[in-house]
């Protein structure tokens, strides 16, 4: 939580935080175009991408002056509202399905005050073609002008061999994926495609 004390775990999230807000408030030549989209993916799955969503969403909600939104892009296994404790509601799924319904009326408040959550929403038979969708990306871009102050947070299952579709790539995307193997813990930070 935004208000406790240092761990290890969130000293670590700290230092990822600090080159992930440069992108994504980087002005002038250094500018990176959505820069402030960050998705969180790996190639397989319990590898950490919804616990490092959250603690990066968390972290980056410390900050005063920025406000987050965490959006469960996992549809087959959305986690974040259970994760947080929040009810569940209609989210991306519904707004790519449903062109009449606004994104905005989807977010979730939290009580941490600078931090909205957009979940996945309903369950539905077609998420991989959603995903890969040109609605997907005209919702992408929608974020993205819509929340242009926010740090915008992707917690994404990938499904595709490199590249991503299209609507996916406009992310100046870094993977953050941390995880514990039975023998011994390790961490990685690598870009999520190049
Ligand atoms: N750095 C970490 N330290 C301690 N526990 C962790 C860490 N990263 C992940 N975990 C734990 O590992 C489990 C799997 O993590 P998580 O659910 O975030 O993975 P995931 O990649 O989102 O999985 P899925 O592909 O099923 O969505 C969870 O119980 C999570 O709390
Ligand atoms: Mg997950």
């Amino acid at each position: 939580m935004p208000d406790s004390p240092a761990t290890q775990t969130a000293e670590e999230f700290r230092i990822v935080k600090r080159q992930l807000l440069l992108n994504a408030f980087a002005r002038g030549e250094n500018a990176i175009k959505n820069g402030n989209l960050i998705l969180v993916c790996s190639a397989q799955p319990n590898e950490g991408k919804t616990f490092c969503a959250i603690n990066l969403a968390l972290s980056i909600a410390s900050e005063r002056d920025l406000t987050v939104l965490l959006v469960d892009a996992d549809f087959a296994k959305p986690e974040i509202l259970s994760t947080l404790g929040l009810e569940g509601g209609k989210g991306l799924v519904d707004v790519i399905v449903d062109p009449s319904l606004d994104l905005a009326d989807c977010l979730i408040r939290t009580n941490i005050e600078n931090l909205a959550v957009l979940p996945a929403g309903r369950q539905h038979h077609l998420t991989t073609e959603l995903l890969a969708s040109e609605r997907m990306g005209a919702m992408i871009e929608e974020i993205a002008q819509r929340y242009r102050d926010r740090v915008v947070i992707f917690d994404r299952r990938r499904r595709w061999r490199r590249p991503p579709p299209p609507c996916w790539r406009c992310m100046s995307a870094r993977c953050c994926s941390w995880w514990r193997p039975r023998a011994r813990a390790s961490r990685s930070c690598a870009k999520a495609w190049p």
